[in-house]
């Protein structure tokens, strides 16, 4: 007879036709449930988190005829989400939520500085999986659906995410916030302003996007972001920064977004990093430590041989790059060797053909990164479970954002402004 119960029952076939739901947050509920079991911030989650884990017990209990109880099955459940490689740290400082939160790079750089999750939401069934493979909560979904913007819970300092980039159709900069709606910044802005309007305002906004973003829109869409978050009653700075400079060999170019509240007579500045030279661009003391790094650092002992790119593939890199190069318009592709300084970009579309980063091998075709790699690649430390295809997690990591620059900044932003 089986007497284990799992998170991963709320995926059961038979229990979900039972309980058909428009949005099903079950899981999320659950696991923010347990989560936050040993602090105030459960009782947000408790009542649907309650119902559901009754639902999930009487439905075991009638499909194995077992005779299981609530409280067994809580002790189960709460030892499976702590079970995890990255639990939340005992003793945490501040609270944060986690939004368009991927596998959760934000995540871990705030966790390392102290920081516990609250609320996270990604709606990529893939991403959700790493996520909780590595965090033991599973994502709410769709941020834009009232569904889950309700689960959201008061009283917590940092809103971070990097949301995707869209035009905003009324560049009046007239409506504040209103100019944005429709687009997923909208979202971003109406859970800052439902919380300065419940009393609860939330001290810092970190935001994360692609370099595109400043000039998107002849330079609108950033504008209208930081008028915005001026409405709303914050102060605002930008900076570009780059992943090589943090100790990472990537060539990674992204904008940061910080905002923090009006009158609160403090200021912030951005750590800049240190250059390939090891001369450090922003004050030594405030960098932790970060230590330039070749493409060596991140490259794996005896990758696989399906690593190793086809004649074929190979030959039409190589006609593309002749065909580029007589167009005058970049290389085509990028291959890098073992003493290179740094990658070009990894991006989500690395899956396809890998050709933004080929490592050079002696008497072989070039490779392409291994998902460990790739994950080394973006600052994740190697306990963190890959639990999907290759195709996946390239994608997922394409996608994230470099650790250690959200943890750079991070540590600026608690130390100026928390
Ligand atoms: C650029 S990625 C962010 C990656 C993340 N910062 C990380 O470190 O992995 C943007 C994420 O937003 C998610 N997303 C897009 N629209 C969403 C929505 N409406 N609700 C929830 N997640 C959404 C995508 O699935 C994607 O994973």
């Amino acid at each position: 007879m089986k007497e284990e119960i799992s998170i991963d029952e709320f995926d059961g076939k038979k229990f979900k036709i039972r309980f058909v739901e428009e949005e099903d947050n079950r899981k999320a509920v659950i696991t923010h449930y347990l989560h936050n079991y040993h602090n105030g911030v459960k009782k947000h989650y408790e009542k649907e988190a309650i119902e559901y884990l009754n639902q999930i017990v009487r439905y075991k209990n009638e499909e194995e005829e077992l005779n299981y109880v609530s409280d067994v099955a809580l002790q189960q459940l709460l030892f499976e989400v702590e079970n995890v490689p990255f639990p939340t740290p005992e003793n945490y400082t501040f609270k944060f939520i986690d939004l368009f939160a991927g596998i959760g790079g934000f995540r871990l750089a705030l966790q390392n500085l102290g920081g516990k999750c609250v609320f996270t939401s990604e709606w990529d069934e893939y991403a959700k999986k790493t996520y909780r493979a590595n965090f033991g909560e599973t994502p709410f979904g769709d941020i834009t659906k009232e569904s889950t913007k309700s689960f959201i819970p008061d009283n917590f300092n940092v809103l971070c995410g990097g949301f995707p980039c869209q035009p905003f159709s009324n560049a009046g900069l007239k409506k504040g916030f209103e100019d944005t709606r429709g687009t997923l910044f909208f979202d971003v802005a109406d859970i800052i302003n439902r919380k300065k309007e419940n009393g609860n305002p939330i001290d810092i906004i970190f935001l994360e996007n692609v370099k595109g973003l400043k000039n998107h829109d002849k330079g609108k869409t950033l504008k209208t972001i930081v008028k915005t978050l001026n409405t709303l009653g914050y102060e605002v700075k930008t900076e570009t920064l780059n992943s090589r400079n943090f100790g990472i060999p990537q060539n990674r170019e992204r904008i940061f977004i910080v905002a923090w509240l009006k009158n609160k007579n403090k200021d912030f500045n951005f750590p800049l990093g240190i250059n390939e030279k090891e001369e450090i661009i922003y004050k030594k003391e405030d960098l932790i430590n970060i230590k330039t790094t070749k493409v060596r650092d991140i490259l794996i002992k005896n990758p696989e041989e399906k690593y190793t790119i086809s004649d074929k593939l190979y030959a039409g890199h190589i006609r593309r790059r002749k065909e580029h190069k007589e167009k005058g318009n970049g290389f085509g592709f990028s291959s890098v060797n073992e003493n290179s300084q740094y990658t070009s970009t990894i991006s989500a579309r690395y899956y396809k053909d890998g050709s933004e980063i080929l490592i050079e091998q002696k008497d072989l075709n070039p490779r392409k990164l291994t998902p460990r790699e790739a994950a080394n690649l973006q600052g994740y430390p190697s306990k963190y479970i890959i639990p999907v295809s290759d195709n996946q997690a390239y994608k997922q990591f394409g996608n994230s954002v470099s650790v250690p620059v959200i943890q750079a900044v991070f540590n600026e932003i608690k130390k100026q402004l928390l």
